[in-house]
């Protein structure tokens, strides 16, 4: 494999891991339902990198979290050790540092796995403290001995200052998992040797999360252009003046906050952003279709119309990079994901380089049964937050620190 790409960092490819102890960073972190912690792509994928290392007959001690201390998702592993058994064989134990969890790392056999429990029991996993701090807390002083390399293969958690995340790298010889290479080169690809045109298709629910993406990118000149859908699309028809808020809506602190800075980035890049010309609402529980300045005030908006989806699927078509964040419409029902569908079938069928992220996207794929396969140039990215930072061009302290030079 050709690596070249990536040679400030160490891959597997490059590390002696037979017989070794490694301490293996994975972010398994999945939703919650009724207690019950969801199998996701990323549990599948980290399980890939265990197994090749397993097979190379490294001593594999899995470290990872599970939601935020003091939230209804913040649970041990245990689930998280059976839903991994799917993949590769491991044992779990319910102990970050202690005596057990030290007495288990010591009597690990060539090619064994072993989760710990969740790092975040721990009050100085999430501290905020430099790399140099974390690598002299108590749980890497204890732990740390006990390894030979540490792999980091959890992106998604990587814009996180964390003992686990940086602490370790700092005292151990350090590299990079499968996925994580994954995600580098396909984030190098889309941020930093674009080639144009450069399209971002923005949708889903929660439009201030891309407002930062939209202005770096303008700023910096990295997009051709931006077309938007979902509750964004919508927003940026208001922000032109084509939809007139409701009275209930100038009421809506958030919402005007959010038109306010609409308007703001429509002056640093009128000319760039595309906005829906037809959409798709309920009427007596069915679909219909109108155009968008005839969107009365109040009137929910659940899709981007069907001639819309046609002009940003010949936008795609035309592209030589599309960067996709949230679905274009409400896809969970069926009578609204028309627009999504017309969107992801496009890059299926164009030779554009694609990057998607955001869980709802992924979501909206399975939902639509467009797998990977469907998909030969494109990336699925299995980070939220670090996703953003990436495209921000923010520093990741998880990455910086995995660094040779
Ligand atoms: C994620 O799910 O994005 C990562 O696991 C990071 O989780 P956090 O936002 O709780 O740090």
């Amino acid at each position: 494999m050709n690596n070249e790409d990536l040679k400030e960092f160490l891959t597997i490819d490059d590390l002696d891991v037979e017989s070794k102890t490694i301490f293996f960073r994975a972010d398994i972190n999945s939703v919650v339902v009724d207690g019950k912690v969801q199998m996701k792509e990323r549990i599948k994928e980290n399980a890939k990198t265990i197994r090749e290392l397993s097979a190379k007959k490294a001593r594999v001690v899995i470290l990872a979290h599970q939601g935020r201390v003091g939230g209804a998702d913040f649970l041990p592993l245990e689930q998280h050790a059976e839903l991994l058994r799917n993949f590769v064989d491991l044992r779990y134990i319910d102990d970050v540092m202690g005596p057990a969890a030290r007495d288990a790392i010591r009597k690990l056999w060539d090619g064994e796995v072993l989760l710990l429990d969740n790092v975040r029991l721990l009050a100085e996993e999430t501290l905020q403290r430099t790399p140099e701090e974390h690598a002299k807390s108590i749980f890497v002083q204890k732990l740390a001995p006990l390894a030979d390399i540490y792999i980091n293969d959890a992106f998604s958690v990587a814009h996180r200052s964390h003992a686990s995340v940086v602490g370790f790298p700092k005292v151990l010889e350090s590299g990079i998992g499968r996925l994580m290479e994954r995600e580098l080169r396909a984030l190098r690809r889309a941020v930093h040797s674009i080639r144009r045109p450069c399209i971002y298709v923005l949708g889903g629910v929660k439009s201030e999360e891309v407002f930062d993406v939209m202005e770096h990118t303008l700023k910096r000149g990295k997009v051709n252009e931006i077309l938007t859908a979902g509750t964004l699309g919508t927003l940026f028809l208001y922000a032109r003046g084509i939809i007139e808020p409701s009275e209930e809506d100038k009421r809506n602190k958030k919402f005007m906050e959010n038109l306010a800075r609409a308007k703001r980035i429509l002056e640093l890049g009128d000319d760039k952003i595309k906005c829906p010309k037809d959409v798709a609402v309920e009427v007596n529980g069915k679909r219909r279709e109108i155009p968008a300045n005839s969107v009365k005030p109040k009137q929910k908006v659940y899709d981007i119309g069907e001639e819309t989806a046609k002009e940003y699927a010949e936008e795609i078509k035309g592209a030589k990079t599309v960067i996709m964040k949230g679905p274009a419409g409400w896809y969970e029902h069926e009578a609204f994901r028309k627009g999504t569908e017309e969107i992801l079938r496009a890059l299926a069928s164009s030779d554009a380089f694609s990057l998607i992220g955001g869980g709802h996207t992924s979501a909206a794929m399975s939902t639509l049964g467009i797998n990977k396969q469907n998909l030969p140039h494109t990336h699925v990215s299995l980070a939220g937050g670090a996703f953003l930072h990436y495209l921000l061009e923010k520093n990741l302290p998880g990455i910086e620190v995995l660094k040779r030079y």
